[in-house]
């Protein structure tokens, strides 16, 4: 983990938040090349939720939502994690995760394990972050930052039912910030206080719901692989009946190897008809799906696969992290899948000078109209090619004195490291083939 961080600041992707006030608990920035990855990283849901299918819509909700929604979804009750204090060092700790928390005085020792530890009892946290709606904050009215985006679709159902003409089953997929106030956030991008999460709340009839459960479990391992995650990295585990959430009468996460050990990557859950029971209650809405042909009328069920884009994020740059030696000089490479890089192609003249550059110019405002280019024309042409690989770019095209010749160049492999000469008119088409070509990890190959 600690090579990732430092790859994602060296490089742009990710820096810790106002470090020059000294950084704020685990909270992030994402610089140029990580906007870009998450940004695929979340195209490609959408992808697979709304482009590949045809029984799922888009939502955009507000973060801020009616108080009664978290009355309503359990969050004002029951949003809890167990807290600790430690009156000695002060330090709080998650009281289900003591044995990975580092006590305040001595930090090789779990809280509790030193005769100066004195813990407090368990207490329940509400995680939900508060504020105050209007400009007086003590005649304002409290709401809360939102701690999982399922509820804007939920508050929303009845109206996607009479716009959408769409009946069950049907999905609404949405993609947004979602905020928790976690008691022991950490290991990088893992676990923070402000996240995005891609969330679908998929309505069945009841008596659809397992089939359906399992359909979504099959398709959201897919997504994972199919980007290039090495399957042997990635397992679902169900949840023991103690571990459900108070909605959930099934749930599965999809769990990826991290350098922390398995951890949840997505979770997959039959929430049944509780939230729109409860929206139906709280509101005094009717949140049902009438048939019109027949008159039956039901509460649909709910499955969710609910998945967090930074953490997919991660995930990937985990996975795709590789060193190697190319001709006898070490080398950081991301592997990413094409279809994930930042930066799909960086054209390079090989020296700046008789007319190279020129040509190399080019060749790039021509690839840039259709992928994600990159020129790059300073330094030795080894050193450009290093920073390409650490951002993972998978094409490098390089522009040198038979190009002035015969109007071809070379495109170099980012993992095979190949060299192939392509004519410039051919160029974009080509790149393109390769971009939409199956890719696996070439780690897979060295199980
Ligand atoms: N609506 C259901 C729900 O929110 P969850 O398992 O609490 O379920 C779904 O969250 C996903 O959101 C997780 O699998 C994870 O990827 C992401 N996530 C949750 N809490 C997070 C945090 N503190 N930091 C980063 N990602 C988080």
């Amino acid at each position: 983990m600690e090579k990732i961080v430092s790859l994602c600041k060296r490089r742009g992707f990710v820096f810790p938040s106002s470090e020059i006030y000294g950084g704020l608990g685990s909270t992030y920035d994402y610089g140029h090349y990580g906007v870009l990855l998450k940004q695929n990283v979340k195209g490609e849901w959408w992808r697979a939720m709304l482009r590949e299918r045809d029984d799922i819509v888009a939502l955009d909700a507000a973060i801020l939502m009616h108080p009664r929604t978290w009355e309503a979804s359990g969050h004002l009750e029951g949003f809890t994690d167990p807290l600790v204090d430690c009156r000695t060092c002060k330090l709080r700790f998650r009281a289900d995760h003591m044995e990975q928390s580092a006590c305040g005085r001595k930090p090789s020792k779990a809280p509790g394990e030193t005769p100066d530890c004195d813990l407090t009892d368990a207490r329940d946290f509400n995680l939900m972050f508060e504020t105050t709606l209007g400009p007086v904050k003590e005649d304002g009215t409290t709401v809360y930052l939102r701690p999982e985006t399922a509820q804007g679709i939920f508050v929303n159902f009845k109206n996607y039912l009479q716009f959408s003409r769409k009946k069950p089953p049907f999905g609404i997929a949405q993609i947004g910030k979602s905020f928790r106030n976690e008691i022991t956030p950490g290991n990088f991008v893992f676990r923070t206080r402000e996240f995005e999460q891609m969330e679908m709340e998929f309505f069945v009839p009841p008596d659809e719901a397992p089939t359906w459960f399992e359909h979504w479990l099959e398709q959201r391992m897919s997504w994972y692989t199919e980007l290039g995650l090495r399957p042997d990295h990635l397992r679902l585990r169900a949840h023991a009946e103690d571990e459900l959430s108070h909605y959930s009468s099934a749930t599965s996460d999809v769990e990826y190897l991290f350098p922390i050990g398995w951890s949840e990557l997505e979770g997959v859950a039959n929430r049944g008809d509780f939230d729109l029971s409860q929206h139906a209650e709280f509101s005094g809405q009717k949140l049902e799906y009438v048939d019109t042909a027949s008159g039956e009328r039901y509460v649909p069920h709910v499955i969710e696969p609910a998945a967090g884009a930074d953490r997919a994020a991660l995930a990937f740059l985990v996975d795709a992290y590789d060193e190697d030696d190319v001709g006898g000089e070490p080398r950081t490479v991301l592997r990413l899948h094409p279809r994930l890089a930042p930066v799909k192609v960086a054209v390079l003249p090989l020296v700046k000078k008789d007319g190279q550059p020129e040509v190399a110019a080019q060749i790039h405002r021509e690839l840039r109209a259709r992928m994600s280019a990159e020129y790059d024309e300073g330094g030795a042409i080894g050193r450009r090619y290093r920073r390409q690989d650490e951002i993972g770019t998978p094409f490098g095209v390089t522009v040198d004195h038979q190009t002035l010749e015969d109007r071809t160049v070379t495109v170099r492999e980012r993992d095979s490291l190949e060299q192939e000469r392509v004519p410039i008119a051919e160029l974009g088409d080509e790149l393109e083939r390769r971009l939409r070509a199956p890719w696996s990890s070439p780690k897979l190959a060295r199980i």
